[in-house]
């Protein structure tokens, strides 16, 4: 099975975003952004502005996760600025239908993200109105968390429902992912992996990754 790393930029030196993306563009081809807003989450990072001020330096995929309250209000400031996959949280909208359907109508790939407390089934409503499934492995707001591992057996379920529905959407899990638990959280039916401080907190990103791979046992997919 084809898998895919997203390294996460929230474990990357701040200072060097741009440095951060060149080191990893030639092993992966998505980079995943973490949009924190100090309200929906007890941490505050960054906005549009910067993901507009890298996107003219690479090409890779930009993975917004946007941990941000009522995010349909600013969806079209991150889609300008050049988002090519938004996750929007369930819990953060009493709209998150309406906020899917916004970003796929802007041509952009639209994930639908759980957090550790929510039933998986929250998303089943949205199952063929999305791109992916992002099912958080760590209480969302910081990097270097260990997975929880009931999450996976939410991921699980998730896989075991979309075979039921004939569908193959991706499964993204995120947070505490490592050469340790990669491997269960793909035999639980993920296969995109967002790894933040286990690429970014290594001493060469590169072999990280490459490393990540080979414990899951997979070769990184495409688009
Ligand atoms: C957590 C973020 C994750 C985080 C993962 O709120 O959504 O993307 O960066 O970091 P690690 O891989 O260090 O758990
Ligand atoms: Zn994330």
């Amino acid at each position: 099975m084809a898998i895919r790393i997203a390294p996460s930029l929230l474990s990357a030196d701040f200072g060097c975003f741009r440095s951060a993306l060149q080191a990893v563009e030639a092993e992966v081809d998505i980079i995943h952004f973490d949009v924190m807003d100090g309200h929906f989450v007890p941490n505050l990072t960054f906005g549009p502005a910067l993901i507009a001020a890298l996107r003219p330096s690479t090409e890779l995929i930009f993975d917004v996760h946007l941990m941000i309250e009522r995010p349909e209000a600013s969806l079209e400031r991150y889609i300008e600025a050049g988002a090519d996959r938004i996750a929007v949280h369930v819990e953060a909208t009493p709209h998150v239908h309406r906020a899917v359907t916004a970003i796929k109508r802007a041509g952009k790939l639209a994930g639908a993200a759980v957090n550790p407390g929510t039933p998986v089934e929250a998303v089943f409503p949205l199952l063929g109105d999305i791109d992916y499934v992002l099912v958080m492995t760590v209480n969302p707001g910081f990097g270097g968390q260990a997975l929880i591992p009931s999450t996976l057996k939410k991921v699980r379920a998730l896989r075991e429902r979309l075979s039921a529905e004939g569908r193959t959407l991706p499964i993204m899990v995120d947070g505490g992912i490592d050469r340790t638990t990669i491997r269960a959280a793909k035999a639980s039916g993920a296969d995109e992996f967002v790894a933040g401080s286990a690429v970014f907190g290594a001493e060469d990103p590169v072999h990280a990754i490459r490393a990540l791979r080979a414990a899951a046992g997979g070769v990184q997919g495409n688009p």
